[in-house]
């Protein structure tokens, strides 16, 4: 059995616990040699900036060798069964980095596959992000307990929001979600979380004295053809200097980026002293190093 993460319920409580503690490590000493003379794939069928370089820069820092995949280059692209291009991932590499439209594509792939695969963000799970962002927080709070750190979520119930939700189901976290009706996250991610997430429609209540607002866009990859009946739909849920009064403040802004300005976050609050938007990017390469470490270990 390979030790592949691509989903947040991948994990238990003290996997987690570890994982953090070794971001902590990465951060402080940049660099290991632990996985020299190894090779990591990363495939990608979607465009990224922050992912894809911070698991190369990681792989690297890690004394293995990233080697990057675009789809349209493989025979994939050509009509090879996922199968077949997982049979020969695992003679040719050690791991799997990959960023793809379809969960069920990731799980194909990890069922094919004798070496462990990473989710590097599908239409459903964006779980190394998220795993970064709960870092980010306790890194910024380090006194506090994070059960006790009140976190909205606001906007779209996507992969970022299914991630969030399934981490605080393990964490025990205090996490509403602020959605428009019909927009809400997973039913069966929020069923397994036994309803402890609290989702409400109405952003003025929602925010009321939070400590962190995360957002992230309104129209994901892939969902292009819905973006007019979504910005209508959403107009109401942007992060905005009124609606960001009712937050705590001392808050702290989160988004994954990339960000759509005007839509989901305006512009004086994505650049505002309480963003910690570049935090969350820079925290992106030592929670990649961790998690592969994590399954290559
Ligand atoms: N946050 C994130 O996953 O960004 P990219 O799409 O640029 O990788
Ligand atoms: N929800 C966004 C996240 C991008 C990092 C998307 O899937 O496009």
């Amino acid at each position: 059995m390979n030790k592949s993460l691509i989903s947040i319920a991948d994990l238990k409580y003290n996997d987690l616990e570890k994982i953090f503690k070794q971001i902590l490590l990465f951060k402080k000493n940049k660099a290991s040699n632990r996985h020299k003379g190894k090779s990591v794939g990363l495939l990608f069928e979607k465009f990224s900036t922050r992912t894809r370089l911070s698991f190369e820069v990681a792989i690297s820092r890690l004394g293995a060798y990233p080697i990057y995949i675009n789809k349209s280059d493989t025979q994939l692209s050509r009509g090879e069964s996922i199968k077949e291009t997982a049979k020969m991932f695992s003679l040719y590499l050690d791991a799997l980095v990959y960023r793809t439209s379809k969960q069920k594509h990731m799980e194909d792939f990890v069922n094919f596959s004798d070496i462990p695969v990473i989710n590097a963000l599908s239409d459903f799970e964006h779980p190394t992000q998220i795993i970064s962002d709960i870092f980010s927080i306790k890194e910024m709070k380090p006194t506090e307990n994070i059960k006790k750190i009140k976190i909205l979520y606001i906007g779209d119930g996507n992969n970022i929001a299914n991630s969030l939700c399934l981490i605080a189901g393990i964490l025990d976290l205090n996490l509403i979600i602020c959605c428009p009706k019909g927009y809400e996250p997973d039913s069966k991610i929020l069923k397994s979380v036994k309803n402890k997430i609290k989702i409400t429609h109405n952003p003025q209540l929602a925010i009321k004295n939070v400590d962190i607002v995360y957002t992230d866009i309104w129209t994901s990859m892939g969902m292009e053809g819905e973006e007019k009946r979504r910005l209508k739909d959403f107009k109401k849920f942007q992060v905005n200097s009124e609606l960001i009064q009712g937050a705590k403040k001392d808050h702290i802004f989160l988004h994954c980026l990339p960000a759509h300005i005007g839509e989901e976050v305006s512009k004086e609050i994505i650049e505002s002293k309480n963003s910690a938007v570049y935090l969350q990017a820079e925290n992106k390469i030592y929670t990649a190093m961790a998690i592969i470490d994590h399954c290559l270990s």
